[in-house]
């Protein structure tokens, strides 16, 4: 099935979108992004998605492209012509094209707006989350903005990069303090040695996860016991359960980190419960 990329208001063949060679996404990583989870052909987490977008925007002075209603019927329309039952929907807003130069184009200059769509088998999915995965840990070399979400991921490629040569899923970064700050592309959580949730607040330097957000909420719905506290490499690797989250991860167990096994090396009761509860309020709710 061929596949259809959105692109500054026309639909293209995957193959052949483009961008221009002076696209500031590309000159400085001048951008932003989102992914939706898509189930079912609808998408998980609209709103906190949508509102960490304009967050974002406004953070960088980059123009909102478009209204949010316009927005939606691109995302939607680009998911139904890729005829993703269930994945991911991407979108990409960059400063737009300009001669390459440090300072910001000229006012009014508009935005780039890239959208994309994968499917994603759910069946791989459970599989891997069935059995949990292997992560690694790595020092934290991000700058002071993490709550952005940019396009500049060099850092997480790295990371991401450095796990798949050890042979792990995921990459944890760890700041000098030697506490977790987050995933190469997730949040980071463990079922600490006292049997407390534990993950990082998001006064730290980190994206703030719409898929954490969501868990939050289930766990206080659940009665579940929180400690939203940073979590030391040790107090990860002496932890009954750990897991992380992210759009497309939904809440992915982890059994071991640097090799050391975590609890009986199997997901966890409370991450596979929340595993579960995510997936079926994300369901339901998506738009
Ligand atoms: C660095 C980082 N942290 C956390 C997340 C999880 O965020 P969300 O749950 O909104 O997908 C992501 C997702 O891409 C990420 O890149």
């Amino acid at each position: 099935m061929s596949r259809v990329a959105y692109v500054n208001g026309t639909y293209q063949p995957h193959g052949q979108a483009t961008i221009h060679v002076e696209d500031r996404g590309f000159q400085f990583a001048d951008g932003v992004y989102e992914v939706w989870s898509v189930f079912d052909g609808r998408l998980a987490d609209f709103d906190g998605h949508m509102s960490r977008l304009h967050r974002s925007l406004n953070e960088l002075r980059i123009d909102i492209p478009m209204t949010a209603e316009a927005l939606t019927r691109v995302l939607h329309e680009t998911v139904r012509r890729n005829r993703v039952r269930n994945g991911i929907v991407y979108l990409q807003v960059t400063r737009g094209t300009a001669r390459r130069d440090h300072p910001f184009p000229a006012a009014g200059t508009p935005p780039s707006v890239v959208v994309t769509a994968k499917s994603i088998s759910a069946a791989r999915s459970e599989a891997t989350a069935a059995k949990g995965v292997a992560v690694i840990t790595t020092p934290d070399i991000r700058w002071g903005r993490c709550d952005i979400k940019t396009v500049g991921l060099l850092p997480n490629v790295l990371a991401k990069q450095e796990a798949r040569d050890r042979g792990a899923y995921e990459a944890w970064m760890v700041d000098e303090m030697g506490l977790v700050t987050e995933g190469a592309s997730t949040n980071a959580w463990i079922v600490d040695e006292h049997g407390k949730l534990r993950t990082r607040d998001t006064q730290a330097n980190i994206l703030r996860g719409v898929t954490r957000a969501a868990i939050l909420n289930l766990v206080a719905e659940e009665g579940i016991e929180l400690d939203e506290r940073a979590f030391s490499v040790d107090e990860a690797k002496r932890a009954k359960e750990a897991f992380f989250t992210a759009a497309g991860a939904f809440v992915m167990p982890a059994v071991s980190i640097d090799g050391v096994r975590i609890g009986d090396g199997k997901p966890g009761p409370i991450t596979t419960r929340l595993r579960a509860l995510y997936l079926d309020q994300a369901r339901h709710e998506a738009i």
